[in-house]
């Protein structure tokens, strides 16, 4: 249990379900309620098996307005909840600590309109990305977003955790795309933002409070978002790098090449390309490499872009920036080459234990985080690797092991976090703060930020129900 990995933790003073309780949640949402603990064991541990909780209900509505009647009923009980979507959140914030109710968004998944010209989508917030990519595609369009757990997270999770992904370099992050979110307060009430124009300065932007609240605030039923065109080209070119110099020279050259038309550079290290080699047996074209980047571009017309990938490969390895490189534009090798990165993260997991930091720091120092990570933990771990959204100035360093160690984890925490604050960085670059990085959220906010953020939070769940023991230090 996540209060077990949390000793310190105590459960608040919430009402449990009664059975009274579970006929009015029958009556919300028939034939929805789930009380089966095999059926919800899965809604009960996160997706990387670090948090489990003790859930003893889950309920599935299809509407807003069941959402809002669930709501208003709980905070009536002072019964706690936590929003479900995906379940991929890589933090712990999508599991109940204790036995907060689960509301699970997975049947609200109606895709309600799409206008082709503005390229604005409006869905239920359970609507997984994959879903709505198949929906975009006949009309030529897709998610300004993307990652590797696309199969399975919502709209709603990407929403309510801010999620970055592959594409920020070229079409920043949801507080920009997402144009308009519906949400219930605690108390059930609904707020309606769901506004479908990309201007508009019209009074407080409320639907931001919304964006990485991490389900604290607010259920998020229902948004609008901003769709880009699908590139008419797309290329990939893979570069093997031996000196972390070369990686940046090559990032900048990149840049200054590729220019309009760069949609992606991702960093990988040699331990990460080891890693999706030998658990998941994908095959590298490139030999061995001390670093690798992915540089993607995306252009309207296939020749232009071929011709300026070439050349800057041409450039870096003239200039013996990159050692090694390949160049692929053919859907299914351009998919081949993304599978590698895409899957560093299900690749530790086949480690047994990961340990994983999302933080922010100086371009010039990240793999330094890497570097001092892997000499203090020695060979007490099975692997330390190191991989990023190279143009987004994030790292995700990982420290795998066969099982989950008292030692490993006193070692790693808060050092790491002491190693991010030393160079004004943050904490969590992309996945939030959920139950895992709580602590530290002090790290990367100032005194003044945390308590505005805590009046809100008092203002719009003023019994404290929404995803308790959450984002807030106790
Ligand atoms: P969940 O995991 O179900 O929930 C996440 C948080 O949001 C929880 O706090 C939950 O309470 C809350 N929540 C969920 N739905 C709602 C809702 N409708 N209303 C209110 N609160 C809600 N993240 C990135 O940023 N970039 C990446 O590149 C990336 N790649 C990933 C790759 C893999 C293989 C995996 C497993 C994860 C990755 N993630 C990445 C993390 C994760 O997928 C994202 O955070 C995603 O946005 C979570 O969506 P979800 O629907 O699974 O949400
Ligand atoms: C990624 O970039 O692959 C995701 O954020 C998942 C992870 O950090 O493991
Ligand atoms: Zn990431």
């Amino acid at each position: 249990l996540s209060s077990e990995r949390f000793p310190q933790l105590k459960r608040g003073d919430f009402a449990r379900v009664t059975d009274s309780d579970l006929q009015v949640f029958e009556r919300l949402v028939p034939s929805r309620v789930l009380t089966d603990l095999e059926d919800i064991e899965g809604h009960n541990v996160d997706w990387s098996g670090t948090c489990r909780g003790d859930g003893q209900v889950l309920l599935r509505p299809k509407t807003t307005e069941e959402v809002s009647a669930v709501l208003r009923y709980c905070s009536g009980r002072r019964l706690a909840v936590v929003p479900q979507g995906g379940n991929t959140g890589l933090v712990g914030g999508s599991v109940p600590v204790f036995d907060e109710v689960i509301i699970s968004l997975s049947l609200m998944d109606n895709i309600i309109s799409l206008d082709e010209i503005s390229g604005v989508l409006v869905c239920q917030a359970g609507c997984v990305v994959d879903k709505i990519n198949g929906a975009l595609e006949p009309h030529g369009l897709m998610t300004p977003h993307i990652l590797g757990s696309k199969g399975s997270c919502q709209i709603g999770g990407n929403i309510s955790t801010n999620a970055g992904g592959l594409r920020m370099l070229r079409y920043g992050n949801l507080h920009g795309n997402v144009l308009g979110v519906e949400a219930v307060l605690a108390n059930g009430d609904v707020v309606d933002c769901m506004s479908t124009l990309r201007k508009d300065n019209t009074g407080y932007d409320l639907k931001q409070l919304f964006i990485g609240s991490e389900g604290s605030l607010g259920v998020v039923t229902a948004a609008s978002l901003l769709c880009p065109r699908v590139p008419a080209a797309v290329s990939v070119a893979l570069l093997g790098c031996d000196s972390f110099a070369q990686v940046l020279q090559t990032y900048n050259a990149a840049k200054r090449m590729l220019q309009e038309i760069l949609s992606a550079v991702e960093f990988m290290d040699r331990a990460s390309m080891e890693v999706v080699q030998e658990n998941l047996h994908l095959t590298c074209p490139l030999g061995t490499h001390s670093y690798y980047l992915l540089v993607e571009t995306s252009g309207s017309n296939a020749a232009h872009d071929e011709e300026k990938l070439n050349s800057l490969l041409g450039h870096v390895m003239e200039k013996g920036i990159v050692d090694d490189g390949t160049v692929a534009t053919e859907p299914s090798k351009v998919q081949t080459l993304w599978a590698l990165r895409e899957n560093v993260a299900v690749a530790l997991r086949a480690d047994g234990c990961v340990y994983k930091y999302d933080v922010t720091v100086p371009m010039s120092r990240f793999y330094d985080l890497v570097a001092d990570t892997r000499k203090r933990m020695g060979t007490d771990v099975t692997r330390v690797v190191g991989y990023r959204h190279l143009g987004e100035s994030d790292i995700h360093l990982n420290v795998t092991c066969p099982q989950n160690s008292e030692d490993v984890f006193g070692a790693l925490e808060p050092w790491v976090y002491d190693w991010v604050a030393k160079y004004k960085g943050s904490v969590s670059a992309e996945h939030g703060m959920g139950i895992l990085k709580r602590d530290y959220l002090y790290h990367s906010n100032t005194g003044s930020a945390v308590l505005l953020m805590k009046q809100l939070k008092k203002l719009m769940d003023p019994k404290g129900i929404l995803n308790p023991y959450k984002v807030f230090p106790d």
